[in-house]
């Protein structure tokens, strides 16, 4: 089969090669890749990362560093039940792991694995599994707000940064489900797409400055405790902060370390690290080994009641964009999101576009 690899030293750059067909191991499932999504994630593993967790990599040991999948179960490990051969599926490939979304098949935990209903194309499959189970774990596992079981609605004012990125939307779609509200959030040329989802009931322009104030304004006296930073970088951090400790404290969720080597967290503001790694049950700098075991488990059932959301249509993919090429556009779309060109969409891969598959 083929596979895209990509390495950050001495340039940024991927070659596409030739590799075995990987197998699955006794809990994982083997998938034929119709579509897989790209992440921020990716130019970040293999450049200039921030993020503890992920390695600096160099020609010798590029990595095929796609995790979201969308397409076929081809074969599976001998203690999968729940899938067989021909199966619509999406899933999250265990990052920095070899046999990634980038090729012609990919192996994932079938934890993280879960059905693609018959109204989702695999190209709108392909942008959910990493996105959509980070703002599950922040929501539920590390804010601790109520999942969309716990009837009725909820004073519960919340704030997601950064509704147009697929995380933050995700979040507020989940956010809605729940029950919660004032919902407010952020964002710029996204908007409009942010206004369409109908869950935001505030939605700040950061373009017009002064967005601390803004959230603070539309609170009008409510007290929030509870925030997501979907953007978590460019001083966001700093903003939702500031409304936190307007607050009397609260928690946060970021997504990505703060560069600001002063930053300290005033008295009374919790971080709380989400690394999307835990959803299979990896334990990291940031959670404990129980907390990891927890949100694994988490994982496990809110990947199927994805499913179930998708096909009652509660719940919809990001806003997705195919890219010229297939594998061979992916550099050229990681370029794209490492220069925050993309708004309010998933950049997505067809397998089959690829020239010479
Ligand atoms: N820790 C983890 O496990 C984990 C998992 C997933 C993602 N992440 C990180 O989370 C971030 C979001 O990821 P993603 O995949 O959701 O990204 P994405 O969809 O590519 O995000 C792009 C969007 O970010 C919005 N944005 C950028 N700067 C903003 C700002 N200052 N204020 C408000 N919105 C802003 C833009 O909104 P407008 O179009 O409105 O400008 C744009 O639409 C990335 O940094 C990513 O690396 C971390």
């Amino acid at each position: 089969m083929n596979e895209l690899v990509l390495h950050g030293i001495p340039s940024f750059a991927a070659q596409l090669r030739k590799a075995d067909i990987p197998k699955p191991g006794t809990d994982e499932v083997l998938i034929k890749v119709v579509a897989a999504g790209l992440n921020p994630k990716d130019w970040k593993a293999s450049q200039r990362s921030p993020c503890p967790f992920t390695r600096k990599l160099d020609e010798s040991n590029a990595l095929n560093a796609g995790d979201d999948i969308a397409g076929v179960v081809e074969a599976v490990g001998s203690t999968v039940f729940e899938y067989k051969k021909g199966d619509r599926v999406a899933a999250f490939h265990r990052m920095g792991e070899p046999h990634g979304a980038y090729a012609e098949y990919a192996i994932a935990p079938v934890l993280t694995t879960f059905h693609l209903p018959p109204n989702i194309s695999f190209e709108a499959g392909a942008g959910l599994p990493l996105s959509a189970m980070t703002a599950a774990l922040a929501l539920y596992q590390h804010l601790g707000l109520p999942l969309p079981t716990v009837p009725g609605k909820k004073d519960i004012p919340v704030l997601i940064y950064g509704g147009a990125s697929a995380v933050g939307a995700y979040a507020l779609q989940l956010a809605k489900l729940s029950g919660l509200g004032p919902i407010i959030t952020v964002a710029g040329s996204g908007i409009g797409f942010v206004e369409s989802l109908g869950a935001a009931t505030h939605i700040i322009d950061y373009r017009e400055g002064n967005v601390a104030q803004g959230i603070l304004k539309v609170l009008d006296g409510k007290k929030l405790h509870h925030s997501l930073d979907a953007v978590s970088s460019g001083g966001s951090h700093a903003v939702i902060t500031e409304v936190l400790v307007a607050s009397g404290g609260g928690k946060i969720s970021m997504l990505d370390p703060v560069q600001d080597k002063e930053w300290k967290w005033p008295e009374g503001v919790e971080l709380k690290f989400t690394y999307v790694a835990s959803a299979y049950s990896l334990k990291h700098a940031f959670i404990s080994e129980e907390g990891a075991i927890a949100d694994g488990e988490f994982a496990y059932f809110f990947y199927r009641y994805i499913t179930y959301l998708l096909a009652k249509g509660k719940f919809t993919p990001h806003p997705h964009q195919a890219i010229a090429n297939g594998l061979s556009g992916v550099i050229e779309g990681i370029n794209s999101l490492h220069e925050h060109k993309v708004s309010a969409k998933k950049l997505v891969v067809r397998i089959a576009d690829t020239p010479g598959i």
